[in-house]
This record gives C-alpha cells, structure tokens and sequence, in this order.
C-alpha cells in the first residue's frame, strides 16, 4: 500500500486542505477516521516499573494522554503553526493550566483589561487572593502603560487578540516584544480568533489559548481547551496540569472536536460574511446607541486589526446596544426570532447574550457600555439575509 504523505506541516497547504488533512495519521485499523477510544486505561508491558507517573503519552491511562486527546493535538499544533499542544477539559481549564504551571508564588502579570469573565476572576480574586500572586490590569493598547506596568518579576503578560466582549484589539507583535524585552512570556487568548482568522504564534506570542467549545469545535455540542506553543513550555502543562491536577479532555469531546475542526475555515467565512453585513447594518440604524466590530473603519482597533489579521477578516464576534433605556436591550432580544439568547458563542447558531452596565468588570468598558449594558453577538453560519431580517425585524419592533 502506498505510504500517505506528510500533509500536516504547515505553510504545504492551503488552509482548507489544512484543516482536512493537517496532522491526521491513519492507524492500524488504516480507517479514514480517526476511531473514537473510549478506554481509560491501556494494556501495560510485563514490567511497567520503568513507566512514570507523569508520563503523558497515550497508551497507559487517559489522564496521562486518550489516543484522541493525541489526535486532536496534533490537528490543533498543525492548524495553529505550534510545536506542541495540550488538550484540556475546556477553556477556563487551559487558562488555568497555564497559570498554575508557569506563574509561582511571588511572581506579577500583567492583564488585559478587558477579558474573559473567568479570566478576569481567576486574577482579581482567585490566584492573588489564594497564593498571593499579583496582577496589574491595563489598557493592552496603550503601548507605554504596559510597559510600564512590567516589573523585575514580571513572568507573564495575559491578553486576548479581540477581547471579549468589547472586541478591543491587542497589538500581539507588540506584545510581546514588551514581554519579552522584561524576560516574561506572552500568553494570548485567541478564542475569538482561530486559525487561519489569526495565528498569534508569528508574532511572537509564547502561548496561545483556546476555548476549543467555541469555533474550533463549532457545532456546540462539545467542550475543550487547548494551549499551543513550544515544546518547553506545553510540556510542563501536561506533567502538571494534565496529569496531576487533572483537567483532561474526554475522548468523546476529543474526537468531536477534532470532526468539527475539519470545517473550521469553511465556517469561519460565512461567520465572518455575516457579522460584517450586520454591523454595517447596525452602524447604519440611528435606533443603535454603538456596534463595536473591528470590522468597521469607526472601530479604534481597525486598522491594526486589517493589518494583524492580514485581511483574512475581523472574526464573527460584535458588541452592541440599542438606543433608549437599558430595558431596550431586552425587548430587542425578546423580538428576535432566529437569534437565539445563549452564552456561548462561535457555534452554527447565532446567539446573543444580554450583559447588563453594572460591576467592576463593566467598569472598565468604553463609555456607552457603562451605560447601556452590551449585546454580545456570536454571529452563526444562518444565510446573512436571514440574520438580517431578524435584526431589522426586532429593530422595528423594538421601536414601534
Ligand atoms: C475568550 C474566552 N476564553 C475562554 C473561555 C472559556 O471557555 P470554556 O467555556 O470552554 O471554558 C471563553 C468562554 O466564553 C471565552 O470567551
């Protein structure tokens, strides 16, 4: 039988093809598909003695490595241009593996000021208060202020590459180049921007997370985390985080993910054809307070985002709020009829969530956030004129 070739190096192929073949192996069944392995547990040599508790390769137990858990690391690092990848439980539980691995008793980060609300919580109130680690959180796109906030003990900088949920832009190149220049490594969250949107990796990011349940799995019906990045740094992510706290993927979750990931660029441009047809829209409506799209020239972060992403596009991610009291936010909602409120995001469904203005979180969100609260909306893969209907459609009724 002819030996298949090496498809999964990055840079050989497009990014469609990439995403069907990257980093797939046949295995000795030769199906086309990978099997799904539900074991927790792998037949041992006669002597295992020589095998370490902390091993993390497939074939002994499934907190140590699931043969799918392999399989989809292996697409990830080929999707993503990493060297290396760990797939974990979901993405609070990369977040975390990533700060309890490479963040000690002593050392600062510095945080974005808008992310994720676990993030957010996991450094407000969670690691400083529990081990006494300290977090400065600044305006990631005010260059000078994070250099600024850069310390002697400075080992991490923490930011998302669109932020959720205001889609502020991060300068990654930047970035990291302030990082690295104080000896601390850059960590980017780029759940809102998967590849081929974005490979933050290019740029000098260090570790780049993903909450896997969102586009990368994309049919919501999965949860996972991954973190990409050198070998020397993911592999005490396995041996601690994996192994002996214990965030694992289960196989069923590796194994869907990695069948959702197959159509990840496919997805990704109708999201993102979609999201920019409604945010004109949006921008265009005197009955909308904001829409913050960085697809829009009006969005601050447009043109580093034209230029980061290299046109490859400005995600499926926008937050909104209609004009009028806050109440509006929720009459707007309760009209839509194919959008659908949800908390999750990056699916094949629209969905929309309602934050409302108040909390620390909120206030360090642009003015008419602090005001209105927000719509966050995950624009799906719906035909655009649907999406659009819908929108105009809860607008008049909103107003009427
Ligand atoms: C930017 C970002 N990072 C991480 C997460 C956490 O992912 P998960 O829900 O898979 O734990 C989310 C969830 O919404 C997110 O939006």
């Amino acid at each position: 039988m002819a030996e298949r070739p090496d498809r999964s190096q990055p840079g050989t192929l497009g990014d469609l093809s990439l995403s069907v073949h990257g980093g797939v192996a046949l295995d000795s069944t030769q199906a086309l598909r990978t099997p799904l392995v539900m074991a927790n547990s792998y037949q041992l040599p006669d002597d295992p003695s020589e095998i370490s508790w902390s091993a993390t390769a497939p074939g002994l137990y499934t907190r140590n490595t699931g043969v799918n858990q392999a399989a989809l690391e292996t697409k990830l690092a080929a999707l993503e241009g990493s060297e290396d990848a760990v797939a974990l439980a979901s993405g609070v539980a990369a977040l975390h593996a990533v700060f309890f691995t490479h963040v000690r008793v002593g050392d600062h980060v510095v945080v974005s000021d808008v992310v994720y609300e676990a993030t957010w919580r996991l450094w407000t109130e969670l690691l400083p208060r529990r081990y006494g680690i300290q977090a400065t959180f600044v305006d990631v796109t005010d260059l000078d202020a994070v250099r600024a906030a850069m310390r002697p003990e400075t080992r991490l900088v923490c930011v998302e590459a669109i932020a959720n949920p205001t889609t502020k832009v991060a300068d990654i190149a930047a970035l990291a180049g302030i990082a690295h220049d104080a000896g601390a490594i850059l960590m980017v969250d780029s759940t809102f921007t998967p590849p081929p949107l974005y490979r933050p990796i290019a740029d000098g990011a260090d570790l780049v997370v993903h909450s896997l349940t969102k586009y990368i799995n994309g049919h919501g019906d999965a949860m996972g985390g991954a973190v990409l990045g050198r070998h020397e740094l993911i592999q005490p992510i396995k041996a601690d985080a994996m192994v002996d706290v214990g965030g694992v993927i289960s196989p069923f979750n590796a194994w869907q993910i990695q069948r959702g990931s197959v159509t990840l660029p496919l997805r990704l441009r109708q999201h993102q054809a979609s999201a920019q047809a409604i945010a004109d829209l949006l921008d265009a409506d005197s009955r909308v307070a904001f829409v913050h799209y960085p697809g829009l020239p009006s969005h601050p972060g447009h043109d580093l985002a034209t230029r980061q992403f290299g046109g490859r596009g400005y995600g499926g991610m926008m937050a909104f709020a209609v004009d009028g009291d806050p109440g509006a936010q929720n009459r707007f909602v309760a009209h839509l009829r194919l959008i659908t409120s949800g908390f999750s995001l990056g699916h094949d469904d629209s969905l929309i969530v309602h934050t409302g203005a108040e909390g620390p979180r909120v206030a360090t969100y642009p003015e008419p956030f602090r005001r209105l609260g927000h719509l966050r909306l995950s624009v799906g893969i719906e035909d655009t004129d649907d999406l659009l209907s819908d929108v105009s459609a809860a607008l008049d009724a909103t107003f009427a």
